[in-house]
């Protein structure tokens, strides 16, 4: 059987012209607040990728590159200013933060509904029960993806191998909401292989470079990999490409897979703010 590359800059792209369109017919400026504080280097180039793509979309960014050394208070009321200022929809602060800010603290100062990352613990607990969260860019892109591809998720087996708050936890909810039956696996599972080897659809985010091989891979599975890893200078995800494609139907590449989906995903959660916050706004 022929592998299926699951293209997710292909699908973004058309994405991101549809929320363009979406964005150009709204008589407003739908506006970013995108708080980095530091210089690490991968995170400059994920800001600058979000701040291309909101371009793309018509979305305004203000952005506050703020001083390594920031403490906690002053980053706190940068946060708060931002909750309060109606021009402003959405925020999202770029992980890591330098070791000396408290993460959660101020992820949860952020008002749940200009939360675009979906990472406070009211959108967190929302997607929990499976009420109108904000859910995280990376998990929400994945399923879209599938989706765009008409790759069937409910009575399926999903495996999800990580159980981290921002990819692994939130793409077992996301399919569990889809009717798939999930399993989690992380790294005290025992026997991975075998529980990899029972997926329908194989969800990788682990964060190890070519982790997943072929001899994991249920025949004519579907294999979603998650993970970016720098070896020699190229970028290579958590699964081994050229080996599971072999055995795979479907496959996201790295690069062009899930991480160009992330985006297009973060500019429909900006929307989603903005939305949200225009309803409320009627409610009252
Ligand atoms: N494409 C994108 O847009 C995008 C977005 C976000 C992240 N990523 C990438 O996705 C990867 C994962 O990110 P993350 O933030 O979820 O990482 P993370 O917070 O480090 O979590 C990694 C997870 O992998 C599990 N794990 C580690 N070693 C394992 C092993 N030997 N067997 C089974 N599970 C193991 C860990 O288990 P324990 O919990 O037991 O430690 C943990 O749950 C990274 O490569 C990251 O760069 C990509």
């Amino acid at each position: 059987m022929i592998c299926i590359i699951l293209d997710g800059k292909k699908t973004a792209e058309s994405l991101i012209k549809k929320i363009a369109g979406e964005v150009a017919a709204i008589n407003e400026d739908i506006t970013l607040a995108l708080i980095m504080v530091g210089k690490n280097p991968a995170s400059q180039v994920y800001v600058r990728n979000k701040i291309k793509a909101c371009d793309e979309a018509g979305i305004r960014v203000k952005d506050y590159f703020l001083d390594e050394k920031i403490p906690q208070k002053e980053l706190l009321k940068i946060i708060a200013e931002c909750n309060a200022d109606p021009k402003i929809h959405g925020i999202l602060v770029q992980l890591p933060l330098p070791s000396h800010l408290n993460e959660s603290e101020i992820i949860n100062a952020i008002d749940p509904l200009k939360d675009v990352d979906g990472l406070t613990i009211v959108n967190q607990g929302k997607l929990m029960v499976g009420s109108d969260a904000i859910a995280p860019a990376t998990p929400k892109g994945v399923i879209t993806l599938l989706q765009k591809y008409f790759v069937e998720i409910a009575g399926k087996n999903a495996v999800v191998v990580g159980r981290s708050s921002l990819v692994g936890k939130p793409a077992a909810l996301l399919l569990l909401q889809k009717n798939a039956t999930v399993t989690i696996a992380h790294s005290k599972t025992a026997n991975l292989r075998e529980v990899t080897r029972r997926a329908d659809i194989l969800v990788v985010a682990v964060g190890k470079p070519r982790f997943i091989t072929a001899d994991m891979v249920k025949k004519d599975a579907v294999v979603v990999d998650v993970g970016i890893n720098k070896v020699e200078g190229k970028i290579v995800g958590d699964v081994d490409f050229a080996g599971v494609k072999e055995v795979a139907s479907y496959i996201t590449p790295v690069p062009k897979g899930v991480g160009p989906m992330t985006i297009a995903s973060l500019l429909e959660n900006i929307l989603l703010c903005y939305k949200k916050q225009i309803s409320a706004r009627e409610k009252v």
